[in-house]
């Protein structure tokens, strides 16, 4: 299964592209296939709806869409701005929703958050959701937000706290298993067989990696 992975920050020194470098490599860890890029690749002028009538996507958000479309997933490491989502990825996502079919409609999509702050770009992943889930993208319940992200990594690009660094393997480990029982809605059709397992392997992912519902051995 083949993830598209990307951090949403143009920034050289970017504390979550170090973020999603290091899920990048857990997730190709628990069997995922991974396709990293940088934000760069997809600049893209401010969308314009006469430009759109006259000429369709410009070439980034076009670049962006196809590389979408090549995977069953995504993980996107956002960061937090002014309590929100970063105006380039809104942008991003709204050229990127007037293509059709609608490259976003039943991707797994799996949130990440660095910052500074003590509370590591929370607020910015629950306004991410929205426009995602508006495009019909399936957006894993748990979200990763690393606070203090200017001293949480190692020379190696590690997560020198031994406790998120668990949390983080763990929702990746679920989020891969999640994305592949519901790869069938956005990239084929499930086989009439195969529906009821994949049923159950869905409600397994989100009960089992899920910290929001722990089960009851957790509690
Ligand atoms: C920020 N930053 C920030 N941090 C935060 O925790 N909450 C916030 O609301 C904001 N708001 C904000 C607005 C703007 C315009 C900028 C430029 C920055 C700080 C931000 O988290 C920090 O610069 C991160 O390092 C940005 O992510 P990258 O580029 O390092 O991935």
């Amino acid at each position: 299964m083949r993830i598209f992975a990307f951090a949403a920050s143009l920034r050289s020194a970017s504390l979550n592209q170090k973020l999603i470098q290091l899920a990048s490599r857990l997730a190709a860890q628990f069997g995922a296939e991974i396709d990293l890029a940088r934000f760069h690749e997809f600049d893209m002028p401010l969308y314009d709806g006469d430009e759109d009538l006259a000429h369709g996507l410009p070439e980034g958000a076009r670049r962006l869409k196809q590389r979408i479309e090549g995977a069953a997933a995504l993980m996107i490491a956002v960061p937090e701005y002014n309590y929100s989502i970063p105006g380039t990825l809104k942008n991003a996502i709204d050229w990127v929703s007037r293509a059709r079919p609608m490259p976003w409609r039943g991707r797994a999509v799996y949130l990440l958050s660095t910052a500074p702050s003590p509370v590591g770009g929370i607020r910015g992943l629950w306004q991410t959701r929205i426009p995602l889930e508006g495009c019909g993208a399936i957006v894993f319940p748990d979200m990763f937000a690393l606070p203090h992200g200017n001293t949480a990594f190692d020379e190696r690009g590690m997560l020198r706290e031994a406790a998120s660094f668990e949390r983080l393997v763990r929702e990746v480990r679920g989020f891969v298993r999640f994305a592949e029982a519901v790869e069938p809605l956005c990239c084929s059709p499930p086989p009439e067989a195969d529906a009821k397992r994949r049923a159950q392997e869905i409600a397994a992912a989100l009960e089992d990696e899920s910290e929001l519902q722990p089960g009851t051995a957790q509690t």
